[in-house]
């Protein structure tokens, strides 16, 4: 599979043929500048809560690219009452089987409203369950304890993770949480976008591999392939 970072929280994944896109703030962030939304493909977009850094571009990009919406349903009535019917709601703890793969979604610790004040349902994150690959897509979040409850039912081979602070865990709280989850390979997100998640990318890598984890920070516009 594929990972392509658009900065923030926004990262695009290929798998088995589909293309998922999430949490999409491009056009807003001053250090995503190169990426032009209309390059983007997306078959599936994730929204893990409705704060204007995880949705920003959300409903151009589905509509460009006729996508479906997967939310919890609070979000996903917010994308018809715009527009946009294409979608899938869901709530914490259930799970569906989608054409490329299975995906729970989880609790986060965080909060969700959308721009205007309006209630956005409650944060989450979701799991991947897919063939060869299995994941976690945190959204915004506190360390928790549910992140054991993932490692119980769910093999992790990677899991994204944020680690810029103030408004999510930091980077120790970060590898506590992949220690939960019982997860090597961490991709970080939520890190640089605004003075207030600043992180020293040496001192991150180096907590982590203190605890032999590996942590991924991507360039903006930079692939892997895992
Ligand atoms: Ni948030
Ligand atoms: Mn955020």
């Amino acid at each position: 599979m594929n990972i392509k970072y658009f900065g923030h929280s926004c990262f695009a994944i290929e798998i088995n043929g589909m293309n998922l896109l999430f949490d999409p703030f491009i056009t807003p962030n001053e250090l995503a500048k190169e990426i032009d939304i209309k390059s983007i493909k997306a078959d599936y977009i994730f929204i893990s809560h409705a704060h204007q850094d995880h949705i920003y571009d959300a409903l151009e990009i589905a509509k460009n690219n006729d996508s479906t919406i997967v939310s919890c349903w609070e979000i996903t009535e917010w994308a018809v009452s715009n527009g946009h019917t294409k979608t899938h709601p869901m709530n914490i703890g259930g799970t569906w089987e989608f054409d490329f793969g299975i995906v729970q979604m989880v609790n986060a610790v965080h909060s969700s409203s959308f721009p205007d004040g309006s209630y956005g349902g409650n944060p989450a994150g979701f799991v991947f369950n897919c063939p060869n690959h299995c994941f976690y897509y945190s959204g915004d979040t506190a360390l928790t304890m549910d992140m054991k409850l993932i490692a119980e039912r769910y093999n992790l081979n990677f899991a994204f993770l944020p680690l810029g602070s103030n408004f999510t865990m930091d980077v120790y709280d970060a590898v506590k949480a992949s220690k939960f989850l019982n997860c090597k390979h961490i991709i970080g997100m939520h890190f640089d976008t605004f003075p207030y998640i600043k992180i020293n990318h040496s001192t991150a890598e180096q907590a982590f591999e203190n605890e032999n984890i590996k942590l991924t920070l991507l360039h903006i516009n930079e692939a892997i392939e895992i």
